[in-house]
């Protein structure tokens, strides 16, 4: 059968508000992430206290940086674990805009990372690679679930997104103790699996002033509803561990679902969420992740003016948002490259004008 739209019909998406709309936001924002956390991803278990050691600390850079190897160990009842972490930063002594990066490898620099060009700018990095948290496989019990879980997963228990944004927490419970950054300047990224896994920890997490999400698609930022692409059915089938059970229940079922993927942006009003697209990333979706960005401005909108989703489908190189919901697709394939940082640095600049006072 033709998609709705193909037919000329508009989805009919579940509505972000209850009864009341301003001043009941925080809490209808915390019956979202319920709904999300019951029905897509399962809760991130609780924060835990651990010990962090650093390993190795050396001048980077061309000298206007530090680099450091770190490493954060948790125990809890019999179990044990740690991961291992990479933190850069600009010299200069003050308190720095920082990421908290979840990447696909532990390089530093690396073909996502660009680090010298993001120390240039005066920012610090966070970053651990995801399969140092929970292997990327659909088996439980080696990695960080090994703290929370204790036999099978129940239906609503967390899946890896959830453990990798749990990662991304406790790398950001060390930045602030660390007192390097600047605590109202703190983003969450990450790219395509981890570009979702950024929008859940930033959802979640207030301490995150700015959530990046690049090239994120299928349950990240793209409305499951009229997606084209990867659907419900085949990321469920593909990676059943990254979400919770209960989640498979929507495989070709979009329609029934209690809530779509505008739920989990709107989570993170009122601060501040961009979105990056990629013109030939056909499986992630740029429509649908544009058409969930504006479906989701109405929660920024509560906060601050700005409508500026007017069109019916993105144009690439086009930059839309004003509210504190950005978004941009830009030519080229399924990447985090250079463009995306710079657009995601210059989005953070405006309200941070820091420059590392060493170049
Ligand atoms: C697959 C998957 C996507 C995911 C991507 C990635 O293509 O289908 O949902 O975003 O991998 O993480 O690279």
């Amino acid at each position: 059968m033709p998609k709705a739209e193909d037919r000329g019909e508009r989805a009919i998406l579940p509505s972000l508000f209850g009864k009341d709309k301003t001043e009941n936001w925080e809490k209808r924002r915390k019956e979202l992430g319920e709904i999300l956390a019951g029905e897509e991803y399962g809760k991130i278990p609780p924060p835990l206290p651990f010990r962090a050691e650093i390993l190795k600390t050396q001048e980077e850079f061309a000298g206007k940086g530090f680099m450091e190897w770190l490493s954060l160990h948790f125990e809890r009842e019999e179990a044990a674990f740690s991961f291992p972490a990479r933190l850069i930063y600009p010299k200069g002594g003050r308190k720095f805009p920082f990421f908290i990066f979840a990447n696909f490898s532990d390089a530093v620099p690396d073909r996502y990372f660009p680090a010298e060009e993001i120390i240039d700018h005066g920012f610090g990095v966070l970053s651990f690679c995801y399969q140092d948290v929970s292997a990327d496989l659909d088996s439980f019990g080696q990695g960080a679930e090994k703290l929370f879980l204790s036999g099978d997963r129940a239906p609503s228990d967390f899946g890896k997104i959830s453990l990798w944004a749990w990662a991304m927490s406790r790398l950001l419970d060390y930045l602030l103790q660390r007192g390097l950054a600047d605590e109202n300047r703190i983003a969450a990224i990450g790219h395509s699996r981890l570009g979702k896994t950024a929008l859940w920890a930033g959802a979640n997490d207030e301490r995150f002033s700015f959530v990046f999400s690049n090239n994120s698609g299928c349950s990240g930022a793209s409305l499951s509803r009229n997606k084209s692409g990867e659907t419900v059915k085949i990321i469920t089938d593909a990676f059943p561990h990254w979400f919770c059970k209960n989640y498979r229940k929507y495989a070709d079922h979009e329609a029934s679902m209690p809530f779509d993927q505008h739920f989990l942006l709107a989570m993170i009003a009122p601060r501040t969420v961009a979105i990056g697209a990629a013109k030939e990333d056909t499986w992630a979706d740029s429509r649908s992740q544009y058409l969930s960005c504006r479906a989701a401005e109405s929660a920024y909108r509560l906060f601050r003016p700005g409508t500026s989703f007017e069109d019916d489908s993105p144009r690439t190189g086009k930059e839309y948002g004003t509210s504190g919901i950005f978004f941009r697709e830009r030519e080229g394939t399924h990447y985090l490259s250079r463009a995306d940082w710079l657009y995601y640095l210059r989005i953070m600049e405006k309200s941070a004008p820091a420059k590392s006072e060493n170049f």
